[in-house]
């Protein structure tokens, strides 16, 4: 058996992408019209949409970063969430959006969702670039979604397979022939 070969086929290009988010950015802007808005990203797949996001984003923006996974290097989740870094700053009284690059089974999102909601935020609403509803195990509303998507594992955007492909400008998806 010799080693499989990736094959990236473009699903979302650069500039959906971006207008997307741009969209997203005014929805967001509106809806926290007067307020601040505290972005907590989940590393590191978020991280690439969270910054083109806050940079559109036109009420005051401060930033932090958890780390979650529930993801080894393979495609399908382990079922468990393990918090791998927690908050620098405290959320307390803060508006906060959870970022995420993804949503997938949702264990992540709600475990986290969990997890902060005893830390005294004002508010905790949810944000993220893609939505993979057929997969859902856990229930879970989702308050800013950039696109839906099928079941099929993506890359780039931030979003990884093995670490890789993470700074592809476009999402795309990975298929496997050998
Ligand atoms: P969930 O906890 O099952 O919702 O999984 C969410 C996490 O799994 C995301 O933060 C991603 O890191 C990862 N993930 C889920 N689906 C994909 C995918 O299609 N491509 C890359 N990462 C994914
Ligand atoms: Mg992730």
């Amino acid at each position: 058996m010799g080693k499989m070969a990736e094959k990236i086929v473009e699903l979302i290009d650069e500039k959906k992408v971006d207008e997307r988010i741009h969209e997203l950015a005014g929805i967001i802007s509106r809806d926290y019209e007067g307020k601040e808005v505290r972005l907590v990203g989940i590393l590191k797949g978020a991280t690439f949409f969270m910054c083109e996001l806050a940079k559109r984003i036109t009420v005051p923006v401060s930033i932090d970063f958890m780390q979650a996974s529930s993801y080894g290097g393979a495609t399908e989740s382990s079922g468990t969430v393990r918090i791998r870094k927690d908050l620098d700053e405290s959320i307390e009284g803060k508006n906060v959006i959870i970022v995420e690059d993804i949503v997938d089974s949702g264990r992540t999102l709600a475990f986290l969702g969990e997890f902060l909601r005893s830390k005294g935020a004002a508010s905790i609403r949810y944000c993220t670039l893609l939505d993979k509803p057929d997969r859902r195990v856990v229930h879970l509303t989702v308050d800013y979604t950039g696109f839906v998507i099928p079941d099929k594992f993506v890359v780039g955007y931030g979003m990884d397979y093995d670490e890789k492909y993470r700074n592809l400008p476009y999402i795309g998806v990975i298929e496997f022939d050998d």
